[in-house]
Formats: C-alpha cells, structure tokens, sequence
C-alpha cells in the first residue's frame, strides 16, 4: 500500500502551518520490525495529553534542498540528521528537493527529560506535511491516515499519535494506525511519568529493534505479543481493569528481557526501576488498589490508574516512590493533536 503515489507529481508553492501532536505510551509493545517500517507484531496505545510536541513548518520553493530546524530554540544535530533521513527516504515526493523547509518545534516537556520525544515530534511534523500535500492538491484520501502512514515512515510509534484515546497499529493495517472504543472506564486512564535518569539511552530504539532480527526469542515474542494485543483489546472493550493491568505489566517485562537476552545483551534498566517496580507490587498487595506500571525503552515507569483511586496512589507516588526519581510528570489519557 502507498498512500503517497497520488501526490508524486507536484508543484510546491510557499505555505505555512502548524501542528501539535501529543506523545503516547503503548500498552501493547511494538518492538521488532520488517520490510519498511512494518511492524513485526500489532501494537496498542495510550494517547498522552501534555507531552506534546508544537511545530510550526515554513515550506519555500528553492534551486535545491535545504532544511533548517530549531528544537526548544537551540540548532539540536541528532533530530535534523533524524529528520533530513526521512524527508530524504520519501522517495515518492521527489519535489521535496525543491524546497527551503523551516521547521521550529518545541516540546512542552523539558529536553532531556528522559521522555522519548519522537512520537510527538515526529507526528507533529508529519501532520504539517500533510497538511502541505492536501494545500497542494485536493485529495479524497483520509487526511489522518496520510498523516499517520507518514508519521510511521519517520518513527514506527509516531503513528499512533493521530487519533487520541487509545490507538492500534498492525490490527486493520501495517501501513497506518487506527482508533479503537474501549469501556468508559477507561477514559479517565491517569498516567504519572516517573523519569529514574535522563541521561541518553546506551542503545536507541531504532537499534534496539535490529537487535529483535537475530534474537533466539523473536518468533515467540511476537507471537506473545500478537496474543496480548488480542487480550488486551478484549478487557479495554469490557472495561477489565485488573486483566488490562497483569498484559500492561507483561508487555514491559517482555519488552527489558528482549534486550537482557538480546545476542548482544544490554538493559536500560536502573537500579530504581527494579526498586519501583518492587514497591508497586507490595503496594498492590497490601491495598488492593488498581496501579499498574508499564516502561518505555528506558528506566523510566509510567504509572496507570484511573481517576477514581487517584487520591490514595498520588498520596503514595509523592510521599514514597518520588524518593527515588528526578522528577515526575503528571499525565493522563488525550484527544489527539490539534492545528494550531
Ligand atoms: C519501546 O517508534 O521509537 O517505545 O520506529 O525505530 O523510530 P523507530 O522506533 P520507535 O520504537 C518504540 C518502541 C517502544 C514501544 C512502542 O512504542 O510500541
């Protein structure tokens, strides 16, 4: 499938626009890939509302391609070599050499704060790229879907950025993400991010999948996750909490033994994960209270709970795990990004 062949033949004119687009936390791991971008199992997430990336883009036609980009105000090399591989990568926009791109983009969350930032900043750009090509020319494709097949090309989870609420890639199509309905429980969902180190990861995500395609456990972790993602879209459709908890907690530890039992072995863990993670379990036992953790491919831990217990875990995130973090984030299930 290509959902950018009806704009390969066109003629770029000077246009502006800007576009906010949260990030978002998967339930469901998406951690190996194939071909181009596909994922390698179907993944699920939650939409975030405050991590958000803002970018304002300024397209301008020119003799040859040029691409300027200011992160949070600063020249940031790492996100414009990222970016410049992928705009060069879109093979089917051949005019894109024939533009001056200005992107000046900030994210409402610190930099280096720990908090990956390529969903966000990935789908906030893809988003003023679509925005381009449908100023370009009329289209009768989805506007969204373009917007989330393009974000996929940048970054896998980015796609999953478009919708709000909760998303899936890899279910109805590899090539773009879509919404799905779960319980009205669900949607008061509460996530405060607890950032353990903001130092820069040892392995980034991109080499963490590669090192999914010589691993003895790869067949049985994307069937495990294929299962999951099938679990857990029942129990998000008949408002299951308890059962969303135990494959959210799955999904995390599968995802750090990946790299643990990697040929190439590593982990991103830190000691005050595995201490976090111990006193979540103890605090489950003892109140019987619905909080959960999920991890990204990091040391940091997102904790899940739904609105109505948050007096009694806030109590317990501020007076004992705040202890052994930097800072935390307080964030909660959002509607999806917005023009601005
Ligand atoms: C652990 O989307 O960052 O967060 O496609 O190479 O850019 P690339 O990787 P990326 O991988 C995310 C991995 C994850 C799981 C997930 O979000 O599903």
């Amino acid at each position: 499938m290509n959902l950018l062949s009806s704009f390969t033949e066109l003629t770029p004119v000077e246009y502006q626009t800007r576009w906010k687009s949260p990030s978002n936390i998967a339930f469901v791991k998406y951690w190996g890939k194939r071909g181009i971008q596909l994922p390698a199992n179907p993944s699920l997430s939650l939409t975030l509302k405050e991590c958000v990336t803002d970018t304002f883009v300024k397209f301008t036609p020119s003799e040859s391609f040029k691409l300027e980009l200011m992160l949070d105000g600063k020249e940031t090399h790492s996100f414009s070599k990222k970016m410049a591989k992928f705009l060069e990568s879109l093979t089917d926009l051949p005019w894109l050499n024939k533009l001056s791109i200005k992107i000046e983009t900030n994210n409402s969350f610190p930099h280096g704060a720990g908090i990956a930032s390529s969903a966000s900043g990935m789908s906030a750009f893809a988003l003023c790229l679509t925005d381009y090509l449908f100023h370009l020319k009329s289209s009768n494709l989805d506007f969204f879907q373009v917007a989330s097949y393009l974000s996929r090309l940048g970054s896998g989870s980015a796609c999953r950025s478009i919708y709000g609420g909760f998303t899936t890639w890899g279910d109805e199509s590899d090539f773009y993400s879509s919404k799905i309905e779960v319980h009205s429980k669900f949607l008061q969902l509460k996530d405060t991010i607890l950032i353990i180190s903001s130092e820069e990861k040892s392995v980034s995500s991109t080499l963490g999948h590669g090192r999914m395609d010589d691993h003895p456990f790869s067949e049985a972790r994307f069937t495990q996750g294929k299962n999951n993602f099938d679990k857990m879209k029942v129990a998000l459709l008949s408002g299951d909490l308890w059962k969303m908890g135990e494959i959210l907690e799955c999904e995390a530890l599968s995802l750090h033994a990946m790299m643990l039992t990697s040929p190439k072995p590593y982990t991103l863990l830190k000691p005050n994960s595995l201490t976090i993670i111990d006193m979540i379990w103890k605090f489950r036992k003892e109140t019987k209270l619905p909080l959960f953790f999920t991890l990204d491919a990091g040391p940091n831990l997102h904790l899940i709970y739904p609105e109505s217990e948050q007096n009694k875990i806030k109590t317990f995130i501020t007076r004992e795990l705040s202890l052994f973090v930097e800072r935390y984030i307080d964030d909660e299930l959002g509607l999806g990004p917005t023009k601005c």
